[in-house]
């Protein structure tokens, strides 16, 4: 972020009903250096699937509009700052809206499949105050709003932060953490009640510690984990990022988080590797068809415990094919499929966007899915993809 910074922003609505309460709109943000979009459609609003898609297109259009002003201005000006805010797209009715707020490039562990630049820079309360300040106060009590990193608990100031939040509206707010630091009680206690995002990508000491490339912090982000858990009125959905080390061990992990939550309320979210964490860390990748007898499994058995899974959904979702009742994982939120290429072949083509199969344009869930990354594409092939028919219901 610039430090001539100021939230000089454009805000266009594009409304498609007059009535205040049936409005469906358009958003667009235009913050210096940032852009975002959003569809807004209230639940009362039942879409055709004519509107819908006439939505999908004019939002296709601003993105590619915005996405090359973005490209203008990267190229013009030299990056010199902190990328705070991100805005999460989702579109559709009744889908959420998230807004994930990285709050400092710091952290204690190096996992290294890690998406995120770890340059060490950590943002000052002005400029996160600044940040908050530029988004939408009607928004703030229902959308979530992600305080991420990096590590956030490294940040020397993170209470303060979560207590500004609040007082700027937002009721929803999550914490992205290892939970390493969450090892003692009073910091936790001193949160106060969230939502926390703990990743946790192995039940096994030495896993965690090579996965983390870190050192003996395996019981201490066990506490963190209990300390939340037992602090009561938190929501904690444990971030497995399934990979070739640890798929086999799933079902194992699954049965240890069990014992550790119990009696407790908990989720699990199956996260898998991104584009950046396929490159940075290509041992780390495993194919889809290889990792889905275990994966169905772990699903099983938080079925048979009672532990929550949370749906399929987003660009680091494991693909619904691969899962043996994919219907009753698949999230509310349908995505823009604009950067997805359809095509059986991906070898020798550059790593920009999504991709799937050009059979998957028959998928009953390819509005809800975000397919896999181009590298991984490249990799393993898309043979695996097997895109989901609508069962039809014999007459009776
Ligand atoms: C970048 S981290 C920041 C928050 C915190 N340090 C943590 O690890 O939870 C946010 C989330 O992204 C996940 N993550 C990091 N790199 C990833 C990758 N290459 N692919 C998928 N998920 C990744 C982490 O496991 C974590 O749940
Ligand atoms: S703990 Fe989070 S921020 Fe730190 S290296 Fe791991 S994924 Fe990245
Ligand atoms: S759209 Fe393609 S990748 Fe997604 S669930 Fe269907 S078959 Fe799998």
């Amino acid at each position: 972020m610039r430090s001539d910074w100021k939230p000089d922003y454009i805000r266009t609505k594009v409304c498609f009903h007059k009535d205040s309460l049936r409005r469906i709109g358009i958003v667009v943000r235009i913050l210096t250096g940032q852009f975002s979009v959003r569809c807004v459609v209230p639940e009362n609003v039942a879409l055709s699937i004519a509107e819908r898609r006439a939505l999908r297109i004019i939002l296709r259009v601003i993105q590619r509009l915005l996405a090359s002003f973005e490209r203008r201005l990267s190229a013009s000006e030299p990056q010199s700052g902190i990328r705070l805010v991100k805005d999460v797209l989702k579109v559709g009715p009744d889908s959420g809206h998230e807004t994930v707020l990285r709050i400092c490039f710091t952290c204690n562990q190096r996992c290294g499949f890690c998406f995120v630049d770890l340059s060490g820079k950590t943002a000052s309360l002005d400029e996160i105050e600044r940040s908050l300040d530029f988004m939408d106060p009607r928004a703030r009590s229902a959308e979530v709003l992600t305080i991420s990193g990096g590590e956030p608990t490294t940040h020397p100031r993170l209470l303060e932060i979560v207590e500004l939040s609040r007082r700027r509206g937002f009721r929803k707010i999550k914490l992205q953490t290892n939970a390493v630091h969450l090892s003692r009680r009073d910091r936790v206690e001193k949160l106060g009640t969230m939502m926390f995002f703990v990743s946790f990508h192995s039940h096994r000491p030495e896993l965690y510690d090579q996965l983390t490339r870190s050192r003996g912090q395996f019981r201490s982000a066990v506490s963190g984990i209990r300390n939340i858990l037992e602090a009561g009125g938190n929501q904690l959905t444990i971030n497995i990022v399934v990979n070739s080390l640890n798929y086999a061990e799933l079902p194992g992990h699954i049965d240890f988080i069990d014992q550790l939550r119990h009696p407790h309320p908990i989720a699990i979210f199956f996260s898998m590797l991104s584009e950046v964490g396929l490159v940075r860390t290509p041992d780390l990748g495993v194919d889809l068809g290889q990792m889905a007898p275990a994966l169905n499994e772990s699903l099983e058995r938080c079925r048979k415990y009672g532990i929550r899974v949370e749906p399929f959904s987003g660009n680091c979702a494991i693909p619904l094919c691969q899962l043996r009742v994919p219907g009753a994982y698949r999230g509310r939120a349908e995505y823009p499929q604009d950067d997805v290429r359809y095509q059986d072949d991906f070898i020798g083509c550059d790593k920009r966007g999504r991709a799937k199969r050009l059979s998957c344009k028959s998928c009953l869930h390819d509005q809800y899915c975000r397919g896999v990354c181009v590298s991984y594409a490249q990799r393993f092939g898309l043979d695996t993809l097997r895109p989901i028919r609508p069962t039809r219901t014999a007459p009776s």
